[in-house]
């Protein structure tokens, strides 16, 4: 018999979806298989320092240090990868384990940079690798693969910050020509609904990047599409499959941070009421973008879809919500893998692209 497998389950992080990187990583530590899988858990305070043992749902801390909870580091030793204890104590297992979950989102979770650690100390981890990551969270980049693998986008202009410090009138013009109002603004590095607004005039407009400049030192702004919010989860590495479609009936304005977590009034329909074509094309897109950012093991996919018909693709997300009404699994589960399997999955995935990285010559 085959030992059991232990999972190490990141969650937290320096992220403004820190908070939702809890509710996520309770949900799966909450239906993970003991009987299967021996589970740790790693927090990771906004401050950056990484827990061992913490629970997610005794966690709305930040930065406190509990006795109990040792300060851990990942060793980049390639040939014995494994967390060691900041003050030298003795942590289970030797700090060792099988695979890494990294249950977070946003900047430093899901934008390549902690993937590029697990790289460097050669340990298996769920999700997209560092190039899928990166590009999935930069709106900007994310938009030129998207654009180069042929996929219909709201109209965009990319804005520096320093390019606005330094003749905004001039910038605010362009803008008004060649995307004008509605419009919205958003940080290019973010995630959640932060930092996004919606600008209905030029003094909007002006504030709107002022605030977006606050988060990022590049921004998108986008013409405003008129449409209904339909998500696609997809799963797989090389071969991915794409779920049935999914709506949000948002409750504001747009789905901001509020409607998104806070506001029960916002609705997911599952699967969308949509005709079989639209929900086909849907599909093939979600693939394709999964594929355009070279992403793996999962990503979900989001459309806006006109009155007329007309699809665009929003964005990706490579390690979206995961909480067991997020809609992610929920897809899935309409598409009849139900939670527990789709984490199985997910670790498989995980398993088999380290496999294939592996499997390389790395010098002649
Ligand atoms: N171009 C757009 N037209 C209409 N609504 C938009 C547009 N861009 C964003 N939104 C609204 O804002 C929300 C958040 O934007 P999104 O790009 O998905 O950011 P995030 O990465 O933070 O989720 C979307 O779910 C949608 O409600
Ligand atoms: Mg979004």
């Amino acid at each position: 018999m085959s030992k059991m497998k232990s999972i190490m389950v990141l969650f937290g992080g320096q992220s403004g979806e820190h908070e939702v990187s809890l509710e996520s990583a309770q949900s799966v530590l909450n239906a993970l298989d003991r009987t299967r899988y021996e589970v740790q858990t790693i927090g990771i305070s906004k401050g950056g320092k990484w827990f061992w043992g913490v629970e997610p749902k005794d966690w709305k801390t930040s930065d406190v240090v509990s006795n109990d909870n040792p300060q851990v580091t990942l060793v980049h030793d390639p040939s014995d990868p494994r967390f060691v204890a900041l003050d030298g104590k003795e942590l289970p297992n030797q700090g060792k384990f099988d695979i890494i979950f990294p249950v977070l989102h946003g900047p430093f979770g899901e934008d390549g940079t902690i993937q590029g650690l697990f790289e460097m100390s050669n340990v298996p981890y769920v999700g997209s690798g560092v190039l899928g990551a990166s590009l999935g969270m930069d709106k900007d980049r994310m938009k030129a693969v998207f654009a180069e693998a042929g996929l219909p986008m709201a109209r965009t202009f990319t804005l520096l910050r320093t390019q606005y410090n330094d003749d905004s009138d001039q910038i605010l013009n362009r803008i008004e020509l060649e995307i004008g109002y509605p419009c919205f603004i958003k940080p290019a590095n973010l995630g959640s609904s932060v930092g996004i607004s919606k600008a209905y005039n030029r003094e909007d407009l002006r504030k709107s990047i002022e605030l977006a400049a606050l988060y990022d030192r590049k921004l998108v702004i986008e013409e405003n599409i008129n449409g209904r919010e339909i998500e696609v989860s997809v799963l797989g590495n090389e071969s991915p499959q794409a779920s049935v479609p999914g709506e949000i009936l948002p409750a504001n304005d747009f789905y901001d941070y509020e409607a998104k977590y806070h506001d029960t009034s916002s609705r997911l329909l599952i699967p969308a009421p949509l005709e079989t074509e639209t929900m086909n094309k849907l599909q093939k897109m979600a693939v394709k973008a999964f594929q355009a950012v070279e992403a793996s093991g999962l990503s979900r996919v989001d459309f806006f879809l006109t009155s007329d018909q007309k699809i665009y693709v929003n964005e990706i997300n490579t390690m979206p919500g995961f909480t067991q009404i997020s809609m992610y699994p929920k897809l899935w589960e309409a598409s009849g893998i139900p939670y527990l399997e789709l984490i199985d999955r997910l670790i498989s995935l995980g398993l088999e692209r380290f496999k294939d990285l592996r499997n390389r010559r790395i010098s002649r």
